[in-house]
């Protein structure tokens, strides 16, 4: 399974391939192979997905089948690693997976997937990181750093708007530039930028019209040419639409193989003149590249798995969010107190991971019931009742019953209840937020014969909560927490862990509430993202809507006092630095750690902008009673707007708000800072409005002589009547009669300023 290289360097190689090979170079072999070519000792690369463990499928086992995989260690799943909001611990777990990579023999991990969660009902969230951008960049940059530590590639995916499964190899998804800069390209850029992945990956859809597979301004104007991007593109299984276009826009590896028709398409357009051999060399010297990279990883013979497990719990640990917490009925305490009653088939089948292309077979698998009972063994009695069957829609009254008797007089019920997992899979997108109807009613039956109920969920993406959680003293979201979700849910539920993750996504009140209703997941291949920048909390702000729990909401078994917020500015200029700091104090009786957020406002702007946006966070962890300083630097882009009109990024001077808290809609210090910034104003031209040439002070002054010519002026500078004429373009002014300017006033006026 070892890729073999047969030479030090591909560096001379270009020159030595004929076409034909160059065109090969840019196919796969079979479904997990790049293509080699013998004769001049080029080797093919395993590949595998991805991203949170690997399946690795022999040529012995059968590749149509997704279940058939050698065994790899189950990290949690993006959307638990990412409610741990600590990069240091995605970077350790990206460590591992290189290495299991290296024991594998697989020089490329397909992932990670960045996409946003841009509605709670896409059905590869638990695949995605968050609803923020900079949330979701910081992980995934870790993340790569730490599998490419390794000398073991990564691709970076689904490059771009790929943020549902319906009609997925169509849609197109339609949205502004703005938007896509500030929201959807955003994690893109902070990886290409930090961690330079070895290859990203373009996804199945269209993106205004255009296939992703196809599109030259996003694969090589944005992400070569603005951002630096010094790797390989390669495509989605199967996302290759036309080749040779793919080939002109920037696509270098189609993936997985074709069958020849890629490379004949290939060399079919180069004959007819319809693609330059310059592109061909381009892309095939990429992939000489790539086979250079990959050349420098040192194989293992295995893994501690072991280790990883461990690595795995403490991660899951890291991710889990105590959503409420009434009374502080958690921790249960395991040496001491009365029967412990667990119910739910979760707590002994756990669901610990999406479906489709990223499953994986894990080397061991830890469940919730053996986990606690082992844990509590000798000392507290535990009994179990399934309550449901998981993939059943009908109540069971039986097992309800049976469930009603072990809760009766337990001193505390433990209820584990979940999503089936044919509710969410790569390939299709939920219809609805709920848990399913029998569960529902198991647990209004359980709060009827006792009152402390701790509910723990396993979902990959959020459910409602707001009409059942009045049933359970405390709620613990467990999400897909990987192979040993189990054991660190125990260590979560019986105190040996502080909890300490918190929300990447909003947990909204109603369906009806979400940001992308109406616009998802679109209709006839096209799905337009009307809500534009509001995704997420960024809506649920705007909308000044109540939701169940917020963006970056999450309890700890200890508290955290926030005090002394101090923002300093540097470089006060077109690119500002900032930076806040502030002192974090431990005020309870345990170690916990806490997630320091800080989000960003610019009250009053030129263009709409969000309440608030997360523009950076750090993890801390404390002993009672210890007091830390906390600082993080931002910079200018924590600041900045995309400005469609100038096509640049721009930080509009002024003043903005510093919003420093323990969640979005808990924030506990703020400071006002003012910034110069650079000049946003239009660039003016002869279309310009003429609000706009009076909003900057020599075209004001310009304009005001001009007007003393004509007889317009007072009419047009008139605090009431000029309102009128604000929006009108001066060329348009130009033509009235009695305007006192001609068109080549302006444009003489244009030229000299
Ligand atoms: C998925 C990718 C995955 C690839 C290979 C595609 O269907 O979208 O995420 O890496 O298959 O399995």
């Amino acid at each position: 399974m070892t890729d073999t290289f047969a030479g030090d360097s591909t560096q001379a190689l270009p020159a030595e391939l004929t076409l034909e090979e160059k065109a090969a170079l840019l196919g796969g072999s079979g479904a997990w192979a790049t293509s080699p070519i013998e004769r001049v000792g080029i080797p093919a690369l395993t590949v595998a997905d991805g991203p949170h463990g690997l399946r690795v499928q022999p040529a012995t086992m059968d590749r149509t089948d997704l279940h058939a995989s050698l065994p790899a260690t189950c990290f949690p799943p993006a959307v638990s690693l990412a409610c741990a909001w600590d990069p240091a611990l995605a970077r350790r777990v990206g460590e591992a997976l290189g290495d299991e990579c290296r024991a594998a023999g697989v020089s490329v991990l397909l992932g990670p997937g960045i996409n946003m969660k841009r509605s709670p009902l896409c059905g590869r969230n638990f695949e995605y990181f968050s609803e923020d951008p900079a949330l979701t960049g910081a992980l995934a940059a870790a993340w790569v750093d730490g599998v490419q530590s390794r000398a073991v590639g990564t691709s970076l995916k689904h490059f771009a708007a790929n943020n549902q499964e319906t009609d997925r190899l169509r849609v197109s998804a339609e949205v502004d530039e703005r938007t896509l800069r500030e929201i959807y390209l955003t994690a893109f850029e902070q990886v290409v930028k930090q961690a330079q992945p070895w290859t990203v990956m373009c996804s199945y859809n269209r993106i205004n019209g255009v296939y992703a597979s196809e599109n030259r301004w996003l694969l090589t104007d944005v992400l070569r040419d603005e951002w630096g991007f010094n790797g390989l593109v390669m495509s989605d299984w199967g996302a290759v639409n036309r080749r040779a276009v793919g080939v002109a826009a920037g696509l270098d590896l189609e993936m997985p193989s074709s069958g020849g028709y890629g490379t004949r398409a290939i060399l079919d357009a180069v004959a007819a003149g319809d693609l330059s051999t310059e592109l061909v060399d381009l892309a095939a010297e990429r992939m000489l590249d790539l086979v250079d990279r990959a050349s420098e990883r040192q194989d293992l013979d295995s893994v501690d798995a072991d280790a990883h497990h461990a690595l795995a719990r403490e991660a899951a640990a890291a991710g889990i969010v105590l959503l409420k917490n009434e009374r502080s009925l958690l921790p249960i305490d395991p040496d001491r107190g009365g029967r412990i009653a667990v119910i739910g088939e979760f707590a002994r089948t756990p669901r610990y991971q999406g479906a489709g292309s990223s499953r994986v077979n894990p080397t061991r698998l830890d469940d919730a019931l053996d986990s606690i009972m082992a844990a509590v063994a000798g000392k507290r009695e535990v009994t179990f009742a399934s309550g449901f069957e998981i993939d059943s829609e009908e109540a069971d009254p039986e097992l309800i019953a049976e469930a009603v008797r072990v809760a009766a007089d337990a001193e505390v019920v433990i209820v584990f209840l979940g999503l089936p997992a044919s509710y969410e899979s790569e390939g299709y997108d939920r219809t609805h937020m709920n848990l399913p109807d029998p569960q529902l009613r198991l647990l209004a039956e359980l709060a009827a014969v006792n009152s402390n109920v701790v509910v723990v969920l396993s979902n990959g993406s959020a459910v409602l909560v707001s009409d059942w959680e009045h049933h359970a003293r405390a709620v613990v979201e467990g999400w897909l927490l990987g192979q040993a979700g189990g054991s660190a849910l125990a260590d979560v539920l019986l105190g040996l862990v502080s909890p300490s993750g918190k929300l990447a996504e909003t947990i909204p009140q109603r369906f009806e509430d979400n940001p992308a209703l109406g616009n998802f997941p679109g209709e006839h291949a096209v799905v337009r993202y009307g809500e534009g920048l509001l995704i997420g909390y960024r809506w649920y702000d705007a909308r000044r809507l109540p939701v169940a729990y917020p963006f970056g909401h999450g309890l700890s078994y200890t508290s955290f006092d926030y005090a002394d917020l101090e923002v300093g500015v540097k470089d006060n200029g077109p690119h500002p630095r900032v930076e806040v700091s502030l002192t974090l104090t431990n005020t309870g009786t345990r170690a916990g750690a806490e997630v320091v957020q800080v989000y960003v406002s610019d009250p009053v702007a030129s263009v709409f902008r969000p309440a608030q946006e997360l523009r950076g966070f750090a993890k801390v962890s404390l002993d009672p009673g210890a007091s830390t300083r906390v600082i993080l630097e931002l910079d200018d882009r924590a600041f900045a707007f995309w400005h469609s009109g100038q096509g640049e990024w721009i930080v509009e001077g002024g003043a903005f708000g510093v919003r420093v808290g323990a969640s979005s809609r808990d924030i506990r210090l703020t400071a006002t800072i003012e910034l110069v910034g650079s000049d946003s104003s239009t660039r003016l031209s002869i279309d310009s409005t003429l609000a706009e040439f009076r909003s900057q002070p020599a075209a004001d002054r310009w304009l005001r002589t001009q007007l003393q010519n004509g007889t317009y002026g007072e009419r047009l500078l008139d605090t009431e009547l000029g309102q009128m004429y604000e929006s009108v373009p001066l060329r348009r002014l130009a033509r009235l009669p009695e305007s006192g300017f001609s068109e080549a006033d302006i444009e003489r006026f244009l030229a000299e300023s």
